[in-house]
């Protein structure tokens, strides 16, 4: 199938090239580069053999858009593109209302001017908002989001839904993600954050190879055993997997479908940070502050429903993904360079 990347050259999005091409599929990729890396494209090639078609387009940009959908006439789209900071997006709200919902837009009113009837949406756990229990399941109501990043996500969901109602021959995939973590085995490709790192992986990365002095562990007095936040850490292969699984949805009734992409394993931070050191033998200092805001205590997936509709499910551990995150920091201490 010849499918549709935007968002292609990100974290999630390049693993999941590699991950199609794999599996026999053509992959066109359109990034605006806001928060990737033109290496990456580099990096696809020599893992696959196979460098994509790639243009640098805004999605949003309906004219250029539909340029490439005239030119490559793609069957399907996979739309990781967005932006993705939670607390950025509480500081400037209405650039992430206008991005995150302008490119999603654009991108099925085009899909829609070339007969393209099947999308996969890179959703969220956040769009649960704050879990009165784990684990959570598809049929568990959308909650609050707590940030305008979660909104888009819940609003994107909505959106989708209402013009699968529209559209009898739309399917829509919604891949709620837990917490992807980990890298390309090679350590070719993996999380790039722009600046301080947002989220716990990347941030012991860096404090392992001594670029942060220690780990700020937001939390110590949650309802938990440990006392500290607990995720479902998902290797980012496997999800990048879970997405290829996921086109077999197209093959079947049309409509809207849920997935949560998880292990259905709950991990506290002090959990990971600890298996941080049992896969790397490297010291993670870390102290106890008081709690992130916005912050649950738990969350974790119900994976059932994608282990018997996909066949799918999450086959790495925890103790890989350490591994595989801290092989890519070695190697790439200061990023993907361009
Ligand atoms: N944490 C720390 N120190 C850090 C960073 C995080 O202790 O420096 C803790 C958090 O308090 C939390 C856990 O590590 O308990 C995981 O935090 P992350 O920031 O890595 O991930 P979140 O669960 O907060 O958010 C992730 C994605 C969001 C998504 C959300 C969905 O980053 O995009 O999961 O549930 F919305």
């Amino acid at each position: 199938m010849k499918i549709l990347l935007t968002g292609g050259l990100g974290f999630i999005g390049s693993e999941t090239a590699i991950a199609t091409i794999e599996a026999g599929h053509q992959a066109v990729i359109v990034d605006n580069l806001y928060n990737a890396k033109i290496g990456v494209l580099d990096r696809i090639e020599k893992l696959t053999g196979v460098r994509p078609a790639f243009y640098e387009a805004d999605v949003a940009d309906k004219k250029k858009l539909g340029e490439i959908f005239d030119k490559e006439r793609p069957e399907a789209v996979i739309h990781f593109a967005g932006y993705k900071a939670v607390g950025e997006s509480v500081a400037k709200p209405l650039m992430y209302y206008r991005n995150n919902l302008m490119t999603t837009l654009s991108l099925l009113e085009t899909m829609g001017e070339y007969d393209c009837h099947n999308i996969v949406f890179s959703s969220s756990a956040t769009v649960y908002g704050t879990p009165t229990h784990a684990p959570l399941k598809e049929t568990d109501p959308r909650g609050e989001a707590t940030n305008p990043y979660g909104e888009t996500k819940i609003m994107i969901e909505r959106i989708l839904e209402d013009a699968s109602k529209a559209d009898p021959k739309l399917t829509a995939v919604l891949l709620r993600y837990f917490n992807p973590i980990g890298a390309h085995p090679s350590g070719l490709l993996g999380e790039d954050p722009r600046g301080i790192p947002n989220n716990l992986m990347p941030y012991i990365s860096q404090v392992a190879i001594g670029k942060r002095e220690y780990l700020h562990v937001y939390g110590s007095d949650y309802p938990t055993p440990d006392g500290t936040g607990i995720r479902d850490y998902i290797h980012v292969v496997d999800l990048a997997e879970g997405h290829v699984a996921s086109l077999k949805a197209f093959n079947e009734t049309k409509g809207v479908k849920i997935y949560n992409l998880g292990t259905g394993k709950g991990t506290s931070v002090l959990e990971l940070v600890k298996a941080f050191e049992e896969a790397t033998g490297v010291k993670i200092p870390y102290r106890l502050e008081d709690r992130r805001p916005g912050d649950v205590p738990e969350n974790y997936a119900d994976v059932e429903k994608a282990k018997k509709e996909l066949g799918w499910t999450a086959r790495l551990t925890i103790a890989d993904a350490c591994r595989d995150a801290y092989n890519f920091q070695v190697k790439n201490p200061e990023g993907i360079k361009d």
